[in-house]
């Protein structure tokens, strides 16, 4: 009786040993960051990018040892491109998951989204790669590691006085992106002053299929270049049209244009348009070399392209952040990461000013026999 009794006594304090044990190597004792991405949908290729540099920079990180003595664990949730979601991804992964920060997302409209979210819970929000202004104004949790479009705007339109020499631009904007309808109005701001004419302005819906009036009516107006700041999959119909109807002028837009997919979709009729973008893997820093190795390594020998550099970026400004504050508490963590000064990024040197920004430099790519091809650099 004795015996049996110290036995299932043994038996009950094994157990609970165990399970004390294995739930601190299962979870307790990590790091939470959280991820919201356009891992499916329309805008599939941005998600599944900075998610795989995301990635790719937690599994580094733990691979070297983790951060604070701790292990990082990355919880990701796919927004869909959808609108509606990326609230209900940050909510959960702040609320039932207890994440310490969140990276997301790429597109402007998604990031707007999720920021008073963030900003209201004292949550840090890093974008990778979320160009619009007014994302960063959310508040003093938010952050990127991206230019913003004052920027690229002011360079686009100093491209097509200087570079295009175009007298008159066109311009063609989604009115349901904030990162499109941002970018044609600081584009229209510096293009004006640099003295150049907007020509016809038209606007089309994301996920348009036919935009075969507003290219007749821009044809008409008899334009140097068209200015398109619009996202990859919109942008390579645009193109295709345009060539259909035998428009050979010049369309250039912003980073919303890169992806392999834009080349797959439009081909031949994507021949010597040009955008501007974060960085080009043809311009190798040793950070940038180290990272494509890896990339590659990691994903199969896939290219990357900026998203995915800006999503590892965006991971490891974060890691840094964390090291420098020797706390996940989200005042001093907040505090770290706006102090981030000459941090060697993958896409480039990163230090965040007081707007929260990154002060970086843009490149323009052209595309050349239905490749990507580097063309300048501007600096800020
Ligand atoms: N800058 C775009 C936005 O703010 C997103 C983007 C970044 C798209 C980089 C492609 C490459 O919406």
């Amino acid at each position: 009786m004795k015996a049996q009794y110290w036995i299932s006594s043994l038996v009950v304090i094994l157990i609970v040993f165990i399970s004390l044990s294995s739930c601190k190597s299962g979870g307790g004792d990590k790091i939470k960051v959280g991820e919201f991405a356009s891992l499916t949908g329309k805008e599939a290729t941005f998600g599944t990018s900075a998610h795989e540099g995301t990635l790719l920079a937690i599994e580094q990180v733990n691979l070297s040892g983790g951060v604070l003595g701790k292990q990082l664990e990355l919880l990701t949730e796919d927004d869909q491109t959808k609108a509606g979601e990326p609230a209900n991804a940050v909510n959960k992964l702040i609320s039932k998951d207890g994440v310490i920060a969140i990276l997301g997302e790429v597109a402007s409209s998604r990031s707007l989204e999720a920021a008073p979210i963030c900003q209201q819970s004292q949550i840090p929000m890093i974008s990778p790669a979320s160009t619009n202004p007014t994302v960063t104004q959310e508040g003093n949790y938010i952050f990127r590691v991206c230019f913003n479009d004052d920027f690229q705007g002011g360079a686009l339109a100093n491209f097509a006085s200087g570079t295009l020499k175009a007298k008159k631009v066109a311009i063609l904007t989604d009115v349901k992106s904030d990162y499109s309808k941002g970018l044609a109005k600081s584009f229209k701001a510096k293009y004006s002053n640099n003295g150049g004419n907007i020509g016809t302005e038209l606007d089309f819906n994301g996920g348009d299929k036919d935009f075969k009036g507003q290219l007749t009516a821009i044809k008409s107006d008899n334009p140097d270049a068209i200015f398109l700041p619009g996202y990859y999959n919109d942008v390579a119909l645009i193109c295709i049209q345009a060539k259909q109807l035998g428009m050979n002028i010049p369309i250039f837009g912003g980073d919303g244009w890169e992806s392999e997919s834009l080349l797959t979709i439009g081909k031949d009729a994507m021949e010597g348009h040009y955008f501007s973008t974060h960085c080009s893997i043809e311009q190798p820093t040793p950070e940038m070399t180290a990272f494509v190795a890896a990339y590659q390594k990691r994903f199969e020998g896939k290219t990357p392209d900026a998203m995915a550099v800006l999503g590892y970026d965006s991971a490891m400004v974060l890691v840094d952040a964390i090291k420098r504050a020797k706390t996940t508490e989200s005042v001093a963590l907040r505090d770290a990461i706006a102090a981030t000064k000459n941090f060697a990024g993958a896409s480039g040197n990163i230090n965040l000013n007081a707007d929260r920004d990154a002060v970086k430099a843009l490149v323009f790519i052209q595309i050349k026999n239905e490749k990507f091809t580097y063309n300048t650099t501007v600096n800020p």
